[in-house]
């Protein structure tokens, strides 16, 4: 496989890493991922200590429990990491997967294969009652070989019926797939998928709305 990676380059001065950590958090509600040593493993850790009291009680810890729930659920599915489970109420343990990040690679940079195990993965997931709900590119880990892993279930859906989901958890698994041909079109320049059906309409609804928030958002920032 090609490994070509994507930097992008930044003027601004990044805030000093700390040690171990992964990827900074992008913002306050975002947990900090570091990577360490835990019984002679490599193991990253999500950890949610640094954010506000109210953070963690709302969104921290409810997060870390369904990660948590999930990575039960899809033990030993191929693709997807150990889970060393929590460590304290605001952190979590995983199994580090060394490799790279989709989104690090270009278009074109990618071979068809990893799509084909993205799409197992997601459709062993389902059969196991879960969907992701939020599969992107930082999602996504290639390693050197071109193994496939996928991480963070922080929106993690559950059905207690994997063969008949309810509509809920039904729309979650149309996501997963949707998400997952995007980015096989994305990346392999093929055309992109157009979602049909109730669920076609449900996500431009959605869609919709997050531009309209993207945009008031822009707003209130340039009123200010
Ligand atoms: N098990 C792991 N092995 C290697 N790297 C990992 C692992 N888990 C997380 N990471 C790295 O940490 C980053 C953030 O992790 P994760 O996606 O779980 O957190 P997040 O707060 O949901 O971030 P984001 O919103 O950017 O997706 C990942 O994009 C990846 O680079
Ligand atoms: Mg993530």
């Amino acid at each position: 496989m090609t490994i070509s990676v994507n930097r992008k380059s930044g003027s601004a001065e990044k805030p000093a890493r700390r040690e171990g950590e992964i990827k900074p958090p992008r913002n306050r509600s975002k947990a900090l991922v570091t990577k360490s040593t835990r019984n002679g493993r490599e193991v990253a850790v999500k950890d949610f200590t640094r954010c506000s009291a109210v953070l963690k009680r709302l969104y921290g810890r409810p997060t870390l429990r369904r990660e948590v729930r999930a990575y039960g659920l899809l033990q030993g599915i191929e693709g997807i990491p150990q889970c060393f489970g929590l460590e304290g109420p605001d952190s979590m343990v995983i199994e580090y997967v060394h490799g790279r990040l989709l989104g690090d690679f270009k278009r074109g940079n990618i071979e068809s294969h990893v799509f084909d195990r993205v799409d197992g993965i997601v459709a062993a997931a389902h059969a196991r009652g879960v969907a992701f709900g939020d599969l992107h590119e930082s999602n996504i880990i290639i390693t050197g070989s071109g193994d496939v892993f996928l991480i963070d279930f922080a929106n993690a859906v559950f059905t207690g019926t994997p063969h008949r989901p309810g509509l809920f958890a039904r729309f979650f698994m149309n996501l997963d797939r949707h998400a997952a041909a995007r980015m096989r079109a994305r990346y392999l320049r093929l055309p992109r998928p157009v979602p049909a059906g109730v669920f076609g309409f449900l996500y431009r609804f959605g869609r919709g709305l997050k531009a309209a928030r993207g945009r008031i958002k822009k707003v209130l920032h340039a009123g200010r």
